[in-house]
């Protein structure tokens, strides 16, 4: 699957998909000059904050001509934003 064709949410608060994202940057590569920026694409990265790693690493990879990936089952992902609210302390409905 392209990336750009990816359905999994990448940004679990604001339903935002991998792939929304990778075209929202691919698209804005230019003006884009930190990872908070690409907040505009439906709000990817303002709530809880477990996303931001993978929206960096996505800005990353296509700044360096790299195809971005998930390399995480949806399912692995999930899992790890939970564990990550559990060890914050963060109280969210999933
Ligand atoms: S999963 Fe993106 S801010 Fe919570």
């Amino acid at each position: 699957m392209a990336s750009d064709a990816d359905d999994r949410e990448i940004c679990i608060c604001y339903h935002v998909t991998f792939g929304k994202v990778v075209r929202y940057t691919r698209q804005n590569l230019i003006r884009i000059k930190r990872v908070s920026q690409i907040s505009q694409c439906y709000g990817a990265g303002t709530g809880c904050g477990w996303c931001v790693p993978f929206l960096q690493k996505i800005y990353e990879d296509l700044l360096a001509g790299v195809e971005p990936e998930m390399k995480m089952s949806g399912d692995e992902y999930r899992q790890r934003r939970k564990d990550y609210h559990k060890k914050m302390g963060i109280e969210r409905p999933d």
